[in-house]
């Protein structure tokens, strides 16, 4: 699908993201750069990152891979300076590296719980600590008239209410909305760095989709949605373009939920057609038999 951006919106900007070599990090990776971007992606797998940067490369986009564990803040560091020394400056960091598994409660070890809240909510942590520097107004490489620079976390839904068999990803999701917050408060007081975050909904074709809802349970999935379909990568990044140029330069600690209104979603237990025919019958019928009172006093 075209972008309703610009191609410019983004020019001379820099952004780094990490899990940017797959899934929705990719398309984040891509749009941004076909909307004027330098990209930097960090990420665990050589491999995966060689061939991301060669797709990027292809299409034109000035881009670099470096490999590195969000989780570790020496690799953070490392590679947010890395990308300073490449563009001369960073503009917008994105927190895209995720992980996640299926896995009841019970049988979630303590390594395993802490394993996801690491790379989510601890990698987000060392990524935004580490950029600070450059994001900042005034910051390096940052002329002096501009604002600081942005930052992007990609968080869920899960945590708003509950999710079957996702304790682990729903506690670090819940960390990484409240860190957009706070990072908001005091960075966006102190540094004029905006910190927003968006919140997928089940996006087909992602690394996630195929973890979290096999394809037996995904058309069952659909029958409760809102908009009735899954989610498209493209939408994620256009409300990224969104938060991270000017559009959304007064939006700042926000978690934008896009998920089609599933959030909102229960499943259907009346067909709107039965509630036409029930609910003046359920009416009278109450009216008749005032609640509260025995049927022997009727
Ligand atoms: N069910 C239960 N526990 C699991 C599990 C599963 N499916 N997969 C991993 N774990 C546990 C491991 O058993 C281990 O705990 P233990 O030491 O007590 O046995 C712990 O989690 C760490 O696993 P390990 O494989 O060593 O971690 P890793 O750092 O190599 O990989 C993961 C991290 C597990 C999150 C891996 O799935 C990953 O790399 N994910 C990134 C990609 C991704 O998930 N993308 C989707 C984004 S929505």
């Amino acid at each position: 699908m075209e972008s309703p951006f610009k191609p410019d919106v983004l020019k001379g900007k820099v952004a780094l993201i990490t899990g940017g070599g797959s899934g929705i990090g990719f398309e984040i990776s891509s749009q941004f750069g076909k909307h004027g971007a330098s990209i930097a992606i960090m990420g665990r797998r050589k491999q995966v990152l060689d061939s991301a940067v060669s797709d990027l490369r292809s299409l034109g986009i000035s881009a670099i891979g470096f490999e590195g564990d969000v989780r570790k803040p020496e690799d953070a560091k490392r590679v947010v300076e890395s990308t300073f020394q490449r563009f001369g400056r960073i503009d917008i960091l994105v927190n895209a590296a995720a992980g996640n598994f299926l896995s009841a409660a019970e049988d979630l070890s303590t390594n395993g719980f802490r394993t996801v809240l690491d790379i989510d909510a601890v990698g987000t942590f060392n990524m935004c600590h580490e950029a600070l520097k450059y994001l900042k107004k005034g910051g390096p490489g940052r002329d002096s008239s501009s604002s600081g620079g942005s930052i992007l976390n990609i968080s869920a839904t899960l945590h708003y209410t509950a999710s079957w068999y996702q304790i682990h990803v729903s506690a670090a999701k819940a960390a990484v909305d409240a860190t957009t917050r706070n990072l908001a408060l005091e960075w966006g007081t102190d540094y004029e760095i905006r910190v927003n975050g968006i919140a997928p909904g089940p996006i087909g074709g992602t690394p996630g989709m195929s973890k979290l809802v096999p394809d037996e349970i995904e058309n069952k999935t659909r029958e409760y949605m809102p908009l009735y379909k899954l989610g498209e990568k493209w939408d994620i990044a256009m409300a990224a373009i969104y938060l991270s140029c000017d559009t959304g330069k007064y939006v700042n600690g926000l978690t934008m939920v896009v998920d089609g209104g599933l959030f909102l979603s229960k499943p259907r237990h009346l067909a709107k057609e039965a509630v036409k025919e029930l609910s003046r019958v359920v009416e009278k019928r109450s009216r008749a038999k005032p609640v509260g009172l025995p049927t022997s006093k009727l």
